[in-house]
């Protein structure tokens, strides 16, 4: 996972996300998601097929200790936007601070590409096949929106 996610689970790649500080909760329920096939990623969906009860109740426990890096943000001139849409439309259920709950996950620190890629494969879910809010909340985002919100949220 390390070589990936970090073995701190600060990410190395703008397109993986940090695993650190994420609730043990949100973490092991995307396990599940990856191994029935509701969420796919080519590596993903195969690791968490290899992975026994246990050790995905091990990982989840463990990656939520660790602590997340603050990241630099996006462009101000379009983050205080983001701020601003994050205040009306997100904080209720992900966090004031973006710092998340349950099984709701932590946005704080994610990397700006990874926010971007979750929000649009929100955006393009089939709403009989899935079941999370984040259909509907993503629906209607545009693309300015996607990324005043992805560069806010990763220097949050
Ligand atoms: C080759 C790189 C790679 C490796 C190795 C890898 N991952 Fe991932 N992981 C990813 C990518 C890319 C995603 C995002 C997939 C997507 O967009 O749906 C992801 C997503 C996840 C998520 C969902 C996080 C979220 O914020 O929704 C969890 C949990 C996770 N990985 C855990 C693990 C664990 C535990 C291991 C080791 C057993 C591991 N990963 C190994 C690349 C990797
Ligand atoms: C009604 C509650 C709710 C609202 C409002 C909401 N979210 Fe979410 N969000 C969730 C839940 C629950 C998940 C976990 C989704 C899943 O895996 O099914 C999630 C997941 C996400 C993820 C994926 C995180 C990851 O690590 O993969 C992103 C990004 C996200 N939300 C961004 C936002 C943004 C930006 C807004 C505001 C525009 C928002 N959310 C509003 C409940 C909400």
């Amino acid at each position: 996972c390390g070589y990936c996610h970090g073995e701190d689970g600060n990410s190395k790649r703008d397109y993986i996300p940090n695993l650190a500080a994420q609730h043990p909760l949100y973490l092991f329920n995307q396990f599940e998601k990856f191994r029935d096939g509701t969420r796919e990623d080519y590596v993903m969906s195969k690791l968490a097929q290899t992975l026994s009860l246990e050790e995905r109740i091990d990982i989840a426990v463990y990656y939520s200790q660790q602590t997340a890096k603050p990241r630099t943000g996006g462009d101000p001139a379009k983050t205080d936007a983001g701020e601003k849409l994050f205040a009306v439309r997100c904080a209720g259920c992900h966090g004031d601070k973006a710092q998340g709950f349950r099984d709701m996950p932590r946005l704080a620190g994610q990397p700006a590409e990874y926010l971007g890629i979750a929000l649009r494969r929100f955006k393009e879910m089939d709403p009989t096949k899935h079941s999370t809010p984040m259909i509907g909340v993503a629906g209607v985002l545009s693309e300015e929106e996607i990324e005043a919100l992805a560069g806010y949220l990763a220097g949050r």
